[in-house]
């Protein structure tokens, strides 16, 4: 089992904090946020980050649940997340943090993400609309 820390891009936004900021999740745990924009859940061995959240009754942002459209797209800020099958993030979105909650799976026992990225700039340009995936 695994141990995700979560917080959500749009508080970021509201707050005017900085993503590259180191003291971000510090930030976080002093401001008083809901339940569903900052905390933390536990990954079972086998889950998806994205089930787990949705087993928590969050619910978070997909479309493909294959590793296709990037809807579902993460920063991580600590530790590593395994994708096996994930084939939109190119290599520089990888070096920037970029991960997908649909396909990954923790690879280390904390991982620090920030959900509810699909928004940022550079993400942005590679999602696929979620309306290609209904039905
Ligand atoms: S939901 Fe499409 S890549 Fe994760």
């Amino acid at each position: 089992m695994a141990r995700v820390s979560f917080l959500n891009y749009e508080v970021i936004e509201d707050h005017g904090w900085d993503v590259d900021d180191e003291n971000l999740f510090a930030k976080a745990s002093k401001a008083d946020l809901d339940a569903e924009d900052y905390g933390r859940i536990a990954v079972e061995e086998g889950e998806s980050i994205l089930e787990a959240a949705e087993d928590r009754g969050f619910d978070w942002p997909y479309a493909c649940r294959g590793g296709a459209c990037s809807n579902c797209a993460v920063l991580v800020k600590n530790g590593e997340i395994a994708m096996p099958g994930q084939q939109i993030l190119p290599e520089s979105a990888l070096e920037r943090g970029a991960r997908l909650t649909c396909v990954g799976v923790p690879a280390t026992e904390q991982v620090d993400i920030i959900y509810n990225a699909k928004s940022i700039d550079f993400l942005d340009e590679l999602r696929l609309p979620a309306a290609q995936f209904e039905g």
